[in-house]
């Protein structure tokens, strides 16, 4: 590992080395070699003057957005907090072109809008229209790809409008919603509008839709496009503007039949970019070397933002990084650790964008949401691993998994991107400019065409749309995830066998679960156990590892963990007994301490679970209880599951049971390492890092899943196994067998 030592020259300016440094090498001084004559690229590697970059462009002559200090008031006063704001407001690159903005919308039903990141395309534009008086007609909102963005954005435009967060601009994600009858501005992720598109298809209570961050391509910002594409057509009073921060605005305006562009000009500073020489075999080390490389050299003023792929990485990263500066001591400059990612508390994500104190650096260690969603001020120096985590989907086999993957050039360029805003910066990619060039994608491929597309399939039938083969996709998804996802909704019993949604398909439609978590919840009524489906589904939901292991207390943390197993009901009956337990403690967090549990997930947990049952009211779903009888809670778990069911073989490792693929258990697992392992087991989900594991399991009996999903299951998936090991199952089977097996393609 990269180890910091006193080089002992005290004169020198900054007296320490690294033990294994990293060499890096400038793209400049790579492409001087590659062409003599080189044309030398003014700005960095964003060849950027594609869009409105023209060499009159004024906004260069203005101070940086964001810049410096704001002008004192008129008198030499001192500005107000809100004062300061409002000034800042005024210096943001949109500023300029407010009035040409709004008559552009006046005049276009849809607008394409471009502008770099940072620009102030989310906060400032649907305040604009607020300003002008959309607001008065119905509300103005906003979408955007991710949580942290939608709130993040909200809080701080309600500061901006000098507002209380919920009341005039409010946010609303899955699980929360923080707007009131006040709220006229309102940002949500793109999943809550499709959501909201449910109980209001036509979007009546909108003037204006803002799809944000459309470059990003979600699945769900793609679904949107067709349906806010239709509502435009039958509803004229209804404004729409696609924002994107990348100048593929063609394919947009394209898409909405010929749209005008609106390009905001915008201004970038030089960002040099660096190589590493070598390849680097472990990038999370290179990455704390790089950090510490450059606090320690580079000039103060100037944050650092890194970008890793998730969570557990940011937080090990951060921990390094804190113990390393910790050692070190008064001999280099304060660095301050900010993590930011989906699942953080909002009070931490806050602090990443509070201003550096003078003489230290802040260093933000984030995954691609601060590509382009979040801005942080003061960022000088990128660091890019070059990786992001990305979900991948095999249609064939159905499995879906999240696997740390290289990011697109395109990706890439948006990161470099980051130094530039508001000083020259540098850009230190932790991959070789071969490696840039050679084996880096142009750009990423839409989430659409590398996901399951169940929960979609689910709502478009839900919103009245059948004929998902004509649907109006900008990249139309592969046809084989279409019929997977189908084929899927029909064995779950979402949809009959004509493609229409059944009751049960409808009540499923209410949760904004993936299909196999609701069909959970509605199947946990017949087992008289809806409370612990409900305690369990939401602790599945809640986004956060529920377990914390601090390195000097592991085995205490084990033996904790190992506790709430007993009593079975591998990783699921764990988590409800967890759950549980806090409840019976009066959610005491003195508690979770003792049990190595984490607050802030039970919290959230519980959140989700009142929304849950609030939903199960909705539909109609009784509320039961039977917490000690584990096999009613294993039978709905593989109702929603059994898709994922996998068997030990015979050489001692799990075979997927329709596809015989090779998976393990993951480690974090109860069920994981025991002395007598299940011979069959529900997964919730597949995660592939070194191998492909499965996270959250419960055993199952194998005659179950042809009780339980006959139309999926016959007697010959389960057969050898259940005639060899477990001569009780046999009845069961030869039972199954007398049954005609439905055919689920039929
Ligand atoms: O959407 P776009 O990338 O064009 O810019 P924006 O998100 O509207 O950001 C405009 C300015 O607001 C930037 O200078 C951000 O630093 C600032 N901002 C902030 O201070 N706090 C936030 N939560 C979001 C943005
Ligand atoms: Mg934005």
């Amino acid at each position: 590992a990269a180890m910091l030592k006193s080089k002992g020259k005290k004169e020198d300016e900054y007296d320490f080395v690294f033990e294994d440094s990293i060499d890096f090498v400038s793209q400049e001084v790579l492409q001087q070699k590659l062409t003599r004559k080189g044309r030398k690229r003014p700005r960095g590697d964003r060849g950027s003057s594609e869009g409105g970059d023209s060499s009159d462009d004024s906004a260069d002559v203005d101070a940086p957005p964001g810049g410096s200090a704001a002008p004192g008031a008129p008198g030499g006063r001192k500005l107000t907090a809100h004062e300061e704001i409002l000034a800042l407001r005024k210096r943001l690159p949109v500023f300029k072109y407010r009035e040409e903005f709004l008559e552009a919308v006046r005049d276009h039903q849809v607008l394409v809008v471009v502008g770099e990141t940072g620009s102030g395309k989310t906060t400032q534009l649907p305040q604009y229209l607020h300003e002008v008086g959309y607001t008065k007609v119905g509300k103005v909102g906003c979408t955007q790809p991710r949580r942290v963005a939608a709130m993040s954005v909200a809080a701080r435009v309600s500061q901006e409008m000098d507002k209380k967060l919920g009341q005039e601009v409010g946010y609303s994600i899955r699980f929360e919603d923080c707007t009131s009858d006040a709220t006229v501005v309102k940002y949500m992720t793109d999943g809550m509008l499709l959501r909201e598109l449910l109980t209001e298809p036509d979007l009546g209570g909108y003037s204006v839709m803002m799809i944000d961050e459309a470059h990003e391509r979600t699945l769900h910002t793609d679904v949107l496009f067709g349906l806010v594409k239709d509502i435009s057509r039958f509803r004229p009073d209804f404004k729409l503007i696609i924002s994107s921060a990348t100048l593929d605005a063609e394919k947009f305006s394209k898409f909405f039949d010929d749209a005008v562009i609106f390009i905001f000009p915008g201004h970038m500073y030089p960002v040099d970019i660096l190589y590493t020489k070598a390849p680097e075999a472990d990038y999370l080390d290179a990455a704390v070397v790089t950090v510490l490389q450059a606090h320690i050299s580079q000039p103060v003023p100037g944050d650092i933002l890194v970008f890793l792929t998730g969570q557990e990485e940011i937080e090990t990263c951060a921990e390094i990084l804190t113990q390393r500066t910790r050692g070190l001591g008064s001999r280099i400059k304060e660095l301050l650790v900010c993590p930011i990612y989906a699942s953080l508390p909002s009070d931490q994500q806050a602090k990443i964008f509070e201003p550096t104190p003078p003489g230290s650096r802040k260093v933000v260690l984030g995954t691609n949401i601060a590509e382009t969603s979040l801005t942080i001020d003061g960022i000088c120096f990128v660091v890019d691993t070059g990786f992001c985590k990305q979900k991948s989907y095999n249609p064939r086999s159905g499995m879906e998994s999240l696997i740390v993957t290289p990011v697109s050039k395109a990706a890439s360029r948006q990161r470099s991107g980051r130094a530039g805003r508001t000083q020259p910066g540098k850009c230190f990619r932790l991959f070789t400019a071969w490696s840039f060039q050679h084996e880096l994608e142009d750009n990423t491929v839409p989430e659409i065409q590398r996901t399951n597309m169940g929960n979609v399939v689910l709502l478009l039938k839900s919103l009245g749309i059948n004929d998902l083969l004509h649907f109006e996709f900008m990249d139309p998804p592969p046809p084989e995830t279409l019929i997977r996802a189908l084929e899927q909704l029909y064995a779950l019993g979402a949809l009959n066998d004509r493609g229409e949604l059944t009751k049960l398909g409808r009540r499923m439609a209410e949760f904004p679960l993936d299909p196999m978590l609701s069909k959970t919840v509605i199947a946990a009524e017949k087992y008289g156990c809806v409370e612990e489906v409900l305690s369990i589904c939401a602790m599945l939901s809640c986004g956060n590892s529920v377990f914390y292991r601090p390195k000097d207390h592991a085995v205490h943390a084990d033996n904790a963990r190992l506790n709430f197993a007993r009593g079975g009901g591998g990783d699921h009956g764990t988590l409800m007994r967890v759950y549980n337990q806090w409840v019976e403690t009066n959610y005491s967090t003195q508690w979770c301490y003792e049990n190595y549990v984490q607050v802030r997930s039970l919290n959230r947990a519980r959140d989700i679970r009142e929304q849950l049952e609030g939903l199960c009211e909705r539909v109609e779903v009784e509320i039961s209880s039977n917490p000690t009888e584990m096999e009613g809670i294993a039978k709905a778990m593989t109702s929603g599951f059994f898709y994922n069911t996998a068997k030990m073989s015979k050489s001692g490792d799990y075979k997927t049971i329709k596809n015989q693929h090779t998976v393990y258990i993951h480690p974090s697992s109860v069920l994981h390492k025991q002395e007598d392992p299940p011979l069959w087991l529900v997964y919730h989900e597949l995660a592939f890092t070194t191998k492909e594991y499965m996270r959250s399991c419960i055993d199952i009996k194998p005659e179950w899943l042809v009780e339980i999903a006959p139309h999926y299951y016959n007697g010959k998936d389960i057969a050898d196994s259940a005639a060899k090991k477990l001569p009780k199952v046999v009845g069961a089977v030869s039972k199954a067998q007398k049954k005609p097996v439905k055919n689920v393609a039929a």
